[in-house]
């Protein structure tokens, strides 16, 4: 008996494309399956969701999912508790849609967090 191993790599998932509405602002952009919501919309160009940090850590992202199927990545306590997740409140730059979306922006916590710059080197985006 002998057994093979396929040293091919496996086939990624191909990615598939939805359509992201932020109904207070009346715009829309388009999101890949691989993509965090907030990176999708920066690089649409629209400006429909407050940017910060980009790796969870600021909650300037802070949206109202009110429609649509994510997948989250770990958040901060700080900025979105068990109950607010459970009530679709997530942050943008930590969430992957699995389906069209509609959502609302600008659900910050505290008004303070305005003065964050946004910050690629942050070791929690790598996760
Ligand atoms: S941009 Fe800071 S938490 Fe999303």
């Amino acid at each position: 008996m002998s057994i093979t191993k396929n040293s091919q790599p496996a086939d990624p998932a191909p990615l598939k494309r939805f359509r992201v509405w932020v109904a207070n602002r009346q715009q829309s952009f388009t999101v890949t399956s691989d993509q965090s919501l907030l990176a999708a919309m920066e690089q649409s160009g629209a400006q429909a969701i407050d940017v910060g940090c980009r790796c969870g850590g600021c909650g300037r992202c802070r949206i109202q999912v009110l429609h649509g199927q994510y997948e989250s990545k770990r958040m901060s306590r700080a900025h979105v508790s068990e109950h607010d997740e459970a009530q679709g409140l997530v942050l943008a730059c930590r969430i992957l849609a699995r389906s069209d979306l509609v959502i609302e922006s600008d659900q910050f916590q505290d008004p303070r967090q305005a003065t964050v710059e946004p910050n690629n080197n942050n070791e929690e985006c790598k996760q």
